[in-house]
């Protein structure tokens, strides 16, 4: 890729015992410069060493941007509150996929293309006839992503781009009818199909919310709202997920799997899991007064506690979502008339607390996008368990463009870290009758 070509290429020098080696330097466009490591082994013999990623570049990309200590995160260069304030969650997807922002007639062909993909084939719903009604429904939703594999044979040749296109297209499209399909299964509702002539976020909300008994009335702040945090969501570098999504993508699996690895990577609660977390963590504080017991537990090194919706592996700075998904609560509150929230009033005396405590300045853990989005979703009407399958609805889109852009990278090889061994040395097998 572009990087890897620059003429004025600098280099970077080790010092390994007693050789000196060198190695090429590449810059960004923005951001920090990389020194490509690839045969550090080859040269000095050992491996480098950086469980979790704090300092390794896993790839080149051009989708998105942090800057963690400015607080700044870009779509294809465009800063995450324009694209939240002046478009629509199609377009950010249109923008992640193709690089740049759709024009009127490119816009109206992507709808059109991904409306036209929202159904799942009508054997799908009997993968959800197998699961208990109580089932997670990320648990449904990693199976059943999964399982798209089976039916879409023809946009599994991931050597041919008109097919990865198509798959891309039908992830897109599909996930929001499989979360609702989810949703649906685990209240005994019946499945509500997707209506064509209805926008991507109130078409998601009608096939949660709607009954076949009757009209379902559509909510245009509700669906704004729905809009926006799906923006939000869209993608975010090479987080735990995405990172997921490449490793599998890496070894020629096709893309509807891929996306199952990302779903289950993400329900972790340190990852795409800390919304369902921090929803509950307010439930527990209940209220105010309550609140330095919790900022007490969390400096506590020997409790496991954390503040779930706090801290970040890249923003040392206030997430720029959070601020987005604090707005959007406010609206979301007053829209369904909600006066005074309790959870809202402990989120907002946490964080004032906490962004005034010197451990979480000196640590700079400042509230991230999960902080404010289980309050705003719960009172949409999503229970708890939903929060992180309406991540993944989101995150698809990024998932899929950063899929795509890894199988398009000509220096692309299956991705296999290797270690630092610590086990036993070479020993030898002591049949069952000698063991002690
Ligand atoms: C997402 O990567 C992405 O981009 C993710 C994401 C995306 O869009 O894909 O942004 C979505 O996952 C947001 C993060 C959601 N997770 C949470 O809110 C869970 C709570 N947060 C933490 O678990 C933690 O902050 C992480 C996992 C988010 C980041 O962990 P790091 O970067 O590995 O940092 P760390 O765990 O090494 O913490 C650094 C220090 C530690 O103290 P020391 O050991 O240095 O003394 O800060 C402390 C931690 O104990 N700390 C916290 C804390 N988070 C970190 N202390 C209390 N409460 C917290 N939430």
């Amino acid at each position: 890729m572009d990087a890897k070509t620059g003429a004025n290429i600098k280099t970077g020098k080790f010092v390994v015992g007693d050789r000196d080696t060198t190695f090429p330097i590449y810059e960004g466009t923005i951001g920090p410069s990389v020194i490509d490591i690839g045969k550090f082994y080859a040269e000095t013999g050992m491996f480098t060493y950086d469980p979790g990623y704090t300092s390794t570049g896993s790839c080149e990309s051009k989708i998105t941007y942090i800057d963690g200590d400015e607080g700044i995160l870009l779509y294809r260069g465009y800063p995450i509150e324009q694209l939240a304030e002046h478009g629509d969650f199609l377009e950010t997807c249109y923008l992640l996929l193709y690089g740049e922002l759709p024009t009127a007639a490119q816009k109206a062909d992507f709808d059109n293309r991904v409306t036209h993909h929202t159904m799942v084939h009508e054997q799908m719903s009997r993968f959800y006839q197998g699961f208990r009604r109580d089932a997670h429904p990320m648990a449904v939703m990693t199976g059943c992503v999964g399982a798209l594999s089976a039916f879409y044979h023809d946009s599994t040749d991931i050597s041919d781009p008109t097919q990865r296109m198509i798959a891309s297209i039908r992830m897109i499209a599909k996930m929001p009818t499989i979360a609702a399909m989810a949703y649906k299964y685990s209240i005994g509702q019946p499945f509500i199909y997707p209506k064509n002539d209805l926008d991507y976020a109130t078409n998601f909300l009608r096939m949660c919310f709607a009954v076949p008994c009757e009209e379902y009335k559509p909510n245009a702040v509700l669906a704004r709202a729905m809009d926006r945090i799906f923006i939000l969501h869209a993608d975010h570098e090479q987080n735990a997920s995405t990172s997921t999504v490449r490793l599998a993508g890496s070894s020629g699996a096709n893309p509807f799997a891929c996306i199952a690895a990302g779903c289950a990577c993400l329900w972790g609660p340190a990852h795409g899991g800390a919304n369902e977390a921090a929803l509950n963590m307010l439930r527990e504080i209940g209220k105010p007064e309550r609140i330095p017991e919790y900022i007490r537990r969390a400096k506590d090194k020997n409790d496991s506690f954390r503040l779930m919706g706090f801290g970040h592996r890249v923003y040392k700075h206030y997430d720029p979502r959070a601020k987005i998904m604090q707005k959007t609560c406010h609206e979301v509150l007053s829209e369904i008339g909600v006066k005074d929230d309790p959870l809202l009033d402990v989120a907002l005396e946490l964080e004032r607390i906490a962004l005034h405590d010197d451990y979480f300045i000196e640590k700079k853990l400042y509230p991230n996008i999960d902080f404010y989005s289980g309050i705003t979703l719960k009172a949409m009407g999503f229970p708890t368990t939903m929060f992180t399958v309406l991540f993944a609805v989101a995150r698809t889109v990024g998932w899929i463009s950063q899929w795509k852009e890894m199988i398009e990278d000509p220096h692309q090889k299956i991705g296999r870290p290797r270690q630092l061994y610590t086990g036993a040395t070479q020993r030898d097998y002591v049949p069952i009758s000698r063991r002690k």
